[in-house]
């Protein structure tokens, strides 16, 4: 696996790659990698001649200092993970160098930048966004690879695809869970045991909503049933709750026979922790 520093050289062994006529898919991370990514990378794999990766924690996308600075750096392990996993070539950039000095240029998605999520975390999706827009340009690959579990994060970044024409084909890949249900993130590790004990809940709330969407139930009902498992967790703060149309993403009312997204944040001690689920009635 080729480790590089710049832009550079990453761009010239993507290029090694084009010229030999094989295609490329591209996992971006910001590191401190787990199962969730190694899905991403094994999907990568099976579906592309090569695959080259990125881990850079984007500054831009971080609400507050803290979390920035806080976020877990495990390089070593990152790097053993892709290469036993099958990477091609990872990008480990300076943020100097992705942020040039005097940089201007943001990319957002107007609308799904700022409602449901993005209203808990003002900036995150034009971070991401451009963030990624950068990325794409860097590698220009034919596919890449993205984590259902951040479920708007996968609407920007097709949106931003769409509306950019960027020829890339954007794959969902779904989320890997703990034994107990916890969906795989970096910031589980942030959890104190009694946080990390309690953590499932959110995945028993999604439970419970499927359960009632099967009854019949609203959309509201869906979201009253969620409010009411996550209460019952006294180590749970809900943050954010939101429904839509999954083929939309506009908010979601009343009963109909079409499939609804389910966003969940919730605050456990310190850790902002997200869950999603697609659920047809
Ligand atoms: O999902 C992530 O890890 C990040 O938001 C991404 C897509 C790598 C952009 O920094």
């Amino acid at each position: 696996m080729k480790v590089c520093r710049t832009i550079a050289e990453f761009r010239a062994q993507i290029a090694t790659y084009r010229t030999a006529g094989e295609s490329v898919g591209l996992v971006t991370t910001m590191g401190a990698l787990h199962a969730g990514h190694r899905a991403l990378v094994e999907r990568a794999v099976a579906e592309n001649d090569r695959t080259v990766t990125t881990i850079f924690v984007n500054p831009t996308q971080f609400g507050e200092a803290s979390d920035l600075e806080n976020y877990p750096r495990t390089e070593d392990a990152d790097l053993a993970l892709f290469d036993a996993a099958g990477v091609d070539a990872v990008l480990i950039p300076d943020a100097a160098e992705i942020y040039p000095e005097g940089e201007e240029t943001i990319v957002e998605t107007t609308r799904l930048a700022n409602v449901f999520h993005g209203l808990v975390r003002p900036g995150h999706f034009r971070g991401v966004a451009t963030v990624v827009a950068k990325l794409f340009n860097i590698a220009q690959p034919a596919s890449a690879y993205f984590g259902e579990k951040d479920y708007q994060q996968l609407a920007v970044i097709r949106r931003m695809v769409t509306d950019l024409h960027f020829p890339i084909r954007i794959v969902g890949v779904p989320t890997v869970r703990e034994a107990d249900g916890l969906a795989m993130s970096s910031r589980n590790v942030r959890l104190t045991p009694e946080d990390r004990a309690a953590a499932p809940i959110l995945n028993a709330s999604l439970d419970a909503a499927q359960q009632r969407a099967g009854q019949g139930a609203t959309a509201e009902q869906i979201g009253e049933t969620i409010s009411n498992v996550i209460a019952g967790e006294p180590r749970a703060t809900l943050k954010g709750l939101d429904i839509v149309w999954a083929d939309s993403f506009q908010p979601a009312a009343g009963p109909e026979e079409r499939t609804i997204g389910v966003m969940i944040t919730a605050e456990l001690g310190e850790v902002l922790l997200i869950d999603q689920r697609e659920i047809t009635p």
